[in-house]
């Protein structure tokens, strides 16, 4: 289950280039279990055909108040109950002003008016035209007025040019309109989480690291949250945003990142090892930058802590999920580290192939537990978290119910 499961949402895509995200847009909404259906402007149709929607919502699309064809389908009125929430993605600099004056000129616009669905706007526009005070006045007047403001995103423009302005990526978009709609599954539970790489020094400029993107740890972060539960996210360097509630620390090596999680572990109920942490580092990192020589060089490591295994031997541990990262006999390995590490649970992913593991968006996971198990997946990492969320909900609430109460 995720929080979009069965959930309708209204899509408005209005003029923009950023209209042809917007296709892969629904298909994440439909990925995450939500029914969709899309409203485009004349100014969208100008960027991508009403066909293209239709074929990935599965639904009608719809372009016109004044459609009779279209209105004795399902009037507009009817789809502005319809919604669960209403999506403007894009959403122009033009309808942002429309929405912010209350007008209803056209079938998006009016919708807007005629709902009681929360609007969730992912703005998208030149880095000008966002950053003018007429515009920012009337995100802030649609703010005041309850509507979620979703990006923009920084980064290069279609324009040409560099700045805020970019629409959201489509699971970014996923997250944040998931976040509309809360759980409670892990409510008054504490989690701590890490996840990406971690960088371990070979003088000031160079270092070991890994291809873990913290896509899967970021989206485990989001998913916690939603279930209600007070999360902590312990973040190697990766250049991802921080989800909605989530308190975050920022740690570069896996001896700083052992030592933010041992300062936290005591205050938490469940502790998900994410990270890609190294299992070395170099002995002793070179003060100035190591010069080219003609002879080969040799790195002497040292192991790093195992922090999953440090957490594991506490004298009260949290409920403990590991993850296992592995390029053959994945199950044996997985199980082998469960019972070594003395874990509550593992979750099993491939690495080093394109259908999953680092840097993809989507995964699949083989989660083990003592005397039980489940596979989730192939599919994306966002809602993978949302169900290993639950498995994990489910799990430490038993746990718990044996032994008494929360540790
Ligand atoms: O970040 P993404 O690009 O989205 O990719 C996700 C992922 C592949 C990184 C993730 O799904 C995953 O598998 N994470 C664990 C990666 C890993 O290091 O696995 P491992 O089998 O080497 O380690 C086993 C467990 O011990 C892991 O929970 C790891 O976090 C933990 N560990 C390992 C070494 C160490 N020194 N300290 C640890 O806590």
């Amino acid at each position: 289950m995720t929080e979009l499961d069965g959930k309708n949402i209204l899509l408005g895509v209005t003029g923009g280039i950023a209209a042809y995200k917007s296709a892969d847009l629904v298909r994440r909404l439909r990925d995450a279990g939500a029914d969709v259906r899309v409203v485009m402007t004349r100014g969208a149709e100008e960027f991508v055909r009403p066909l293209t929607y239709q074929a990935v919502s599965g639904n009608p699309v719809h372009t016109s108040l004044l459609d009779p064809d279209a209105e004795a389908a399902m009037g507009h009125i009817e789809l502005a109950r319809w919604a669960d929430a209403v999506l403007i993605a894009p959403a122009s600099a033009d309808v942002i002003a429309r929405l912010a004056q209350g007008l209803a000129d056209d079938l998006l616009t009016t919708l807007c008016l005629a709902t009681e669905a929360p609007l969730v706007l992912a703005p998208a526009m030149n880095r000008i035209m966002w950053a003018h005070p007429a515009t920012q006045a009337n995100v802030a007047r649609l703010r005041e007025r309850s509507a979620t403001i979703l990006g923009p995103g920084a980064g290069d423009q279609a324009c040409g040019e560099v700045g805020d302005g970019r629409m959201l990526e489509p699971l970014e978009l996923v997250a944040g309109l998931a976040a509309l709609f809360p759980g409670t599954e892990l409510t008054g539970t504490r989690v701590l989480i890490t996840a990406g790489p971690t960088r371990e020094a070979i003088d000031p400029v160079r270092y070991i690291s890994n291809r873990s993107s913290g896509r899967m740890g970021f989206a485990l972060a989001a998913a916690a949250a939603r279930a209600g539960a007070r999360v902590t996210l312990v973040a190697g360097p990766v250049t991802l945003a921080t989800p909605a509630g989530v308190e975050r620390v920022d740690v570069e090596s896996a001896q700083q990142m052992h030592e933010a999680v041992m300062e936290r572990v005591d205050a938490c109920d469940v502790f998900i090892a994410c990270a890609a942490v190294a299992d070395y580092r170099v002995a002793t990192p070179a003060e100035a930058k190591i010069k080219k020589q003609d002879a080969d060089m040799e790195l002497a490591l040292v192991r790093n802590p195992d922090i999953l295994a440090d957490v594991a031997a506490r004298q009260r541990p949290p409920f403990t999920v590991g993850f296992a990262a592995e390029t053959h006999a994945m199950q044996a390995h997985a199980e082998d580290k469960r019972r070594r590490k003395g874990l509550d649970m593992i979750a099993a992913n491939w690495v080093g192939r394109p259908e999953g593991g680092f840097d993809t968006e989507d995964n699949a996971l083989e989660v083990t537990w003592e005397g039980g198990g489940i596979s989730l997946g192939p599919k994306a990492k966002t809602r993978l978290a949302a169900e290993l969320v639950d498995v994990v909900a489910d799990r430490y609430r038993q746990k718990t119910a044996h032994a008494g109460g929360p540790a």
